[in-house]
Order: C-alpha cells, then sequence, then structure tokens
C-alpha cells in the first residue's frame, strides 16, 4: 500500500503539472471602446480594461507592442484584457453609478491534454470575444454559457456553505461585503490559422474538457493553446442592495441579469531580443519550482516584473468624450443602453444618435511649458516655493496654468492634489529626473494622468517665461551674503514687512541715503554704508526664499541676505575699498 503511494508521487513528480501566471492589474482606462468589436469607433457600451497603455479604437500587435506602459506586472506583456462596466442602479432617480473595480486578476493556465507536455502562447495579437452581451438565459450544457461565472466575496466567512452564495452565472440576489467577482474562462483550442474571424470567436474551440481547457482539441482546432482566464473584482461592498424585484447591479449594456457578462482579449506579448518569453515560462515553469500563481517563482519572468511600473501606468491614448459615471451618479447608461430586465429583447432609446467624439486621456498644458520629468522634492525644504495651491480640481493642466497665471516658470504637482510654482528649483532639489513610476499617484481630478508621488512632484518649465529684474535705477545686484559674525551685516537701518519687495527696499535705503541695501528671509530690509565684520558672498542658492510682497523674486534665506549697492560702479572694489577704510580707520 505504501509502496503503491509512493510509486503514484513518484509518477507525479517525474510529470509536474505545468505552472499558472497570475497577472494581477489596476484598471488602466473606462472608456466605450472595444477595438475588436467596433474597430475604429465608439464601442456599443462601457468597458473596464487593463494592459498595454497604447489600447486605442483601433488596435493592432504592433500598436500594442509600442505601449509606453502596462498594467501587467510583466513589463512585456502588453496585451489588453477588457469587460462590460458594472453600475449600480438607483431606483430612487433611476441613476447609474460605476462599480469601480478594485483590481483584475488575468491569468495563464498551462493545461495539457493527455499525451501533451506543454501548450502553446497565444499567437501575435490573436483576438477573442467570449460570452455573449446579449445571452438572457442560462444552457447549464453549454460551454459558453459555463465560460462566464461569477464569485460573492465575503472574507467573513458567514456563507460558506450556503448555496444562495455559491459560485453561480447570474448575479446574485444579495450584496456582496468583499466584492463581485466577474470570471471569464476563454476557450484554448486555436485553428492554427486565423488571429480573428467574424464573430471573433469561431477560430477558437473547447477542448473536450470544456471550460477548464483540459482535454484534448478537435481536429477542426487543433493547437492546444495556453488557457487565460479573468476576474474583474467590483467593489460591491460600498453600495446598497436593492429589495427584492429592484435591480441592483447593471452591466453597462443594460443587463440586470449578469448572463451578458463577457470578456475580450487580445494577446499582445513582446518578444525581446525574439525571445517568446512567455512560451519560455509556460515551458519551463511548473508546480515542482514552487510557482504557484507567483511570477517571481519563474525565472524567465523575474527580469521584467516591476509592480511600480504597473501601478503608475496611464493611458495614451484618445477617449470617448462621455462621462464613464464610475464612482458617481450619471442619468443613463452610455450608448444605447436603456435598463434591460427580463428575457425580452433589448430595449433602445428612440431617436437614439450616439457621440463619436473623442477626447485625450491627459488635460492641456499652456504653450511654452513642458515636462521636465518627475523630479524628488528638495533635501532641506520644498523645491518650489514661489506660491502653492492644493485642491481636488487638481490636473497637470489646472496646476502649470495656476502657475503660468503668476508669472512663474516652474510649475510641480505633487501627491494627486498640491500645486507648487517657482522661478527655481530651491532647497537642493535639481531637475535631474527619476523614473516616472515615482510620480504615479492619480491627479484628483483626471484619474487618467498622474500628479507626482509622495514627495516626488511631475515638474513642468518654461524657461521664455524668466521674471523681469525689478531692480530700480541706480542699484546693482551684488549677490548673497552671510550675517556678520557678531550681529547683523548692515546696520544703518531695518524694516520687516508681509509686502516685501525688492523696489521697496532699495527706494527706502535711498531714501535716507545708505549706499548698500539687502532683503533676508523674505520680508526683511537692512541698509548701511559697509558691511560689518564677517559679512562675506555666500552660493547663491543660499539665498532661496521668495519675497514676501513677490514671489517671483528672492528675498535671501536664513541668515542669508540678497544684496545691492547703490552707484555705478559699486562692485568688489567698492566693497574692498570700504575694508581698507575700515582696517585703516581700526588701526589708527
Ligand atoms: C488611435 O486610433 C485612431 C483611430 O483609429 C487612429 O487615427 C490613431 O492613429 C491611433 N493612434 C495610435 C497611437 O495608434
Ligand atoms: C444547450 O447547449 C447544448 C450544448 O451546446 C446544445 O446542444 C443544446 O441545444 C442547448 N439547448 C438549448 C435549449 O439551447
Ligand atoms: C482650482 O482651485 C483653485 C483654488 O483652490 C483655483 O484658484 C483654480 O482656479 C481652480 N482651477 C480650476 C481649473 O478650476
Ligand atoms: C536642468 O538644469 C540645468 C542647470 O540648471 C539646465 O542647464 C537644463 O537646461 C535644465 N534642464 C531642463 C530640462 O530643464
Ligand atoms: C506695504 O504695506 C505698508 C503698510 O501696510 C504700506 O504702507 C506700503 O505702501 C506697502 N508697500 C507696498 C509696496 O505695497
Amino acid at each position: 500500500m505504501l509502496g503503491a503511494v509512493l510509486a503514484s508521487l513518484v509518477t507525479l513528480l517525474a510529470v509536474p503539472a505545468n505552472a499558472y501566471f497570475i497577472l494581477s492589474h489596476p484598471v488602466l482606462e473606462t472608456t466605450r471602446l472595444d477595438p475588436i468589436v467596433t474597430p475604429g469607433t465608439v464601442g456599443g457600451h462601457m468597458h473596464s480594461i487593463v494592459g498595454g497603455s497604447a489600447f486605442n479604437r483601433t488596435t493592432t500587435y504592433e500598436s500594442m507592442i509600442a505601449s509606453k506602459c502596462t498594467t501587467a506586472p510583466v513589463t512585456i506583456d502588453k496585451s489588453n484584457y477588457w469587460t462590460p462596466q458594472l453600475y449600480y442602479y438607483d431606483p430612487s432617480d433611476q441613476s447609474y453609478t460605476g462599480i469601480p473595480v478594485a483590481f483584475v486578476n488575468t491569468y495563464y493556465l498551462p493545461r495539457p491534454g493527455p499525451g501533451e507536455t506543454t501548450v502553446k502562447a497565444p499567437p501575435k495579437g490573436l483576438r477573442i470575444l467570449q460570452g455573449n452581451p446579449f445571452r438572457r438565459t442560462f444552457n447549464a450544457s453549454s460551454f459558453d454559457d459555463q465560460s462566464v461565472s461569477f464569485v460573492c466575496l465575503d472574507y467573513s466567512g458567514a456563507h460558506q456553505n450556503d448555496p444562495a452564495w455559491a459560485q453561480r452565472n447570474s448575479f446574485f440576489e444579495h450584496n456582496c461585503p468583499d466584492g463581485l467577482r466577474a470570471q471569464v474562462n476563454f476557450p484554448n483550442c486555436w485553428d492554427g490559422v486565423n488571429l480573428d474571424s467574424p464573430d471573433h470567436r469561431s477560430h477558437m474551440a473547447w477542448p473536450s474538457g470544456g471550460v477548464n481547457g483540459g482535454g484534448t482539441c478537435p481536429p477542426s482546432h487543433p493547437v492546444h493553446l495556453v488557457q487565460v482566464f479573468y476576474e474583474f473584482i467590483y467593489n460591491t461592498g460600498n453600495y446598497p442592495f436593492n429589495p427584492a424585484g429592484t435591480p441592483t447591479w447593471v452591466f453597462a449594456n443594460g443587463d440586470a441579469t449578469g448572463y451578458g457578462m463577457h470578456g475580450d482579449f487580445i494577446a499582445g506579448w513582446e518578444e525581446p531580443n525574439g525571445v517568446n518569453v512567455l512560451q519560455q515560462a509556460i515551458d519551463g515553469c511548473n508546480d515542482n519550482n514552487g510557482v504557484g500563481g507567483e511570477l517571481q517563482n519563474c525565472p524567465p519572468f523575474v527580469p521584467y516584473i516591476n509592480n511600480a511600473a504597473a501601478s503608475a501606468c496611464r493611458p495614451e491614448n484618445e477617449l470617448v468624450n462621455e462621462d464613464n459615471g464610475v464612482g458617481h451618479k450619471i442619468a443613463r447608461l452610455p450608448g444605447n443602453n436603456p435598463l434591460w430586465v427580463g428575457t425580452g429583447p433589448k430595449p433602445s432609446w428612440p431617436g437614439f444618435v450616439d457621440v463619436d467624439t473623442y477626447v485625450s486621456p491627459t488635460s492641456t498644458i499652456p504653450t511654452g511649458y513642458s515636462r521636465t520629468g518627475c523630479i524628488a522634492e528638495g533635501t532641506s525644504g520644498r523645491a518650489l516655493t514661489g506660491a502653492s495651491f492644493s485642491n481636488n480640481n487638481m490636473t497637470r493642466g489646472a496646476c502649470v496654468s495656476w502657475c503660468a497665471d503668476r508669472g512663474f516658470p516652474y510649475a510641480g504637482v505633487e501627491f494627486g492634489r498640491e500645486c507648487y510654482c517657482d522661478t527655481q528649483l530651491r532647497n537642493g532639489a535639481s531637475n535631474t529626473t527619476i523614473d516616472d513610476s515615482q510620480c504615479s499617484i492619480q491627479c484628483a481630478n483626471n484619474v487618467n494622468e498622474n500628479c507626482g508621488g509622495r514627495s516626488t512632484l511631475d515638474l513642468f518649465y518654461n524657461p521664455a517665461k524668466t521674471p523681469t529684474n525689478p531692480t530700480p535705477a541706480g542699484w546693482t545686484q551684488t549677490g548673497c551674503y552671510t550675517e556678520a559674525t557678531n550681529g547683523r551685516a548692515l546696520t544703518g537701518y531695518s524694516f520687516a514687512a508681509n509686502n516685501m519687495t525688492w523696489q521697496g527696499c532699495l527706494d527706502t535705503c535711498q531714501a535716507k541715503g545708505f549706499k548698500l541695501a539687502g532683503v533676508e528671509w523674505s520680508r526683511e530690509c537692512y541698509c548701511g554704508n559697509s558691511y560689518s565684520a564677517g559679512a562675506v558672498p555666500a552660493p547663491a542658492t543660499d539665498c532661496n526664499m521668495p519675497c514676501s510682497g513677490d514671489n517671483l523674486h528672492t528675498c535671501g534665506g536664513s541668515r542669508r541676505l540678497t544684496t545691492w549697492s547703490f552707484g555705478a560702479t559699486a562692485s568688489k572694489r567698492d566693497l574692498s575699498a570700504r575694508r581698507t577704510t575700515l582696517r585703516d580707520a581700526l588701526e589708527q
């Protein structure tokens, strides 16, 4: 008996099961595009889309692999994966609210048939639409009907053995506190020839094992591919559940049953240096090396794993110019999609005319400004201190416009809703860029672009926007100076004001007959005819505080003065002459 058990273990070890891989994504975008079903134009209903950032209304394998980033944690997977967006229906005002997708898992499940040792990666650009948005019923003997299912997430475990909470093929009759998981199994037998077909499905078939992808492929579709499987997790727990008889969840096409759930897939794996990394992973990684869905346990993927880049990834191409309703109410589902309850034909709006306009995913940056990139905050204070605001209206464009209106050449957005402006980078900050993945926080008013990160800024600069020099006639700038060894550098007269400007300080010193002037700590003005002992030139970067009354200009720093001297030849020569005089005076 024991011998038999050992023998079967040995057999298991000799033929290890191929490992599966899970790619966990944040959502890339939510828009009414579908390059498989309605290429080049607006799609029938709203989709949640993950994968390569170059997703567009027309998409090819070549355009996909040119994506700047991907929401997949493996940077070479530029595939796109999408499903209909789910909405909460509010019967009190018949409105719809898009239920945010918490995250998406896309699985690659190698399920070789008898006598096979492995399966094939999907061919480049393979397209599949699985499921049927028009289906209203469930046929338990149909693999296609079985391919779509739902899981009600309840981490409390309170309903573990309750059949009303078990996985099913339509919506539940109660809420799902930790989310509704919508699932699609894709057919994995390929005809070996066509990357697509008129119904986007006939070039694929189920193996004998059905929706779980195993068994043998039919002779018409002989190529056994790795099986793709989706889990889209919707945050249903944050929305109410309506009384029995009133729909709560509605897919973007109006479907209130859930049977119309479907998934779209376009294969867009890059092959760096001609190497099919996905195939290497399918062939080379197995349960014996403890893969268990974890990418880092599969060596071919390791050089390409980058979770930070996946979180920071945003769309590159135009979206449909309409409100997708995610997280807030909209009066109608976008497109011709009235609420569709029951088994009758799909209703439509009388005289419906669709939109056909598109909008950039990013805000408009004022002319003259360009993005330097992501930079780190200053080491001893903020990089930009001239002016700032924080507001939920933040986009990159809103910040740059605000700084531009105030005359600043530099604008930086940080932490999603903060905007900083200045004439220079201060406090140890520089325009040396760091990886864009460090600036990964979505703008408060535009989920499709990033507004910096934690202590990082998306920096914009307009070199033409140099503030004019407001130094009054007769005065010459003499640089940044330290305070004296004992006491002040300039001791003739001083005042402080919350409206300090260069002009205000210099006019005052001139009126009082002084030939030297300096401003310090944003709001202090000092006049004199000579510098006290120990007051010496300091690095220009030490004078780093904007004037309290004119934040386009610098008024000294901490124990540092921005200085001027009056008279045409005011210069080092004057200063050394004065020092000589001072020394002569002391020596006498
Ligand atoms: C996106 O699709 C539009 C419409 O088909 C096309 O004109 C445009 O060139 C595409 N953009 C990219 C970057 O592929
Ligand atoms: C249910 O599906 C099976 C398998 O595809 C099919 O043979 C049968 O005709 C279907 N039944 C109905 C009522 O459509
Ligand atoms: C954003 O809000 C700020 C005030 O916090 C305001 O000054 C600015 O004009 C607003 N910008 C836009 C684009 O609404
Ligand atoms: C970065 O700063 C350096 C020196 O301050 C400057 O020469 C360069 O043009 C700046 N680059 C950008 C992109 O702003
Ligand atoms: C600054 O404020 C003072 C006191 O309120 C006022 O007298 C002075 O004119 C102001 N100066 C400027 C330049 O606005």
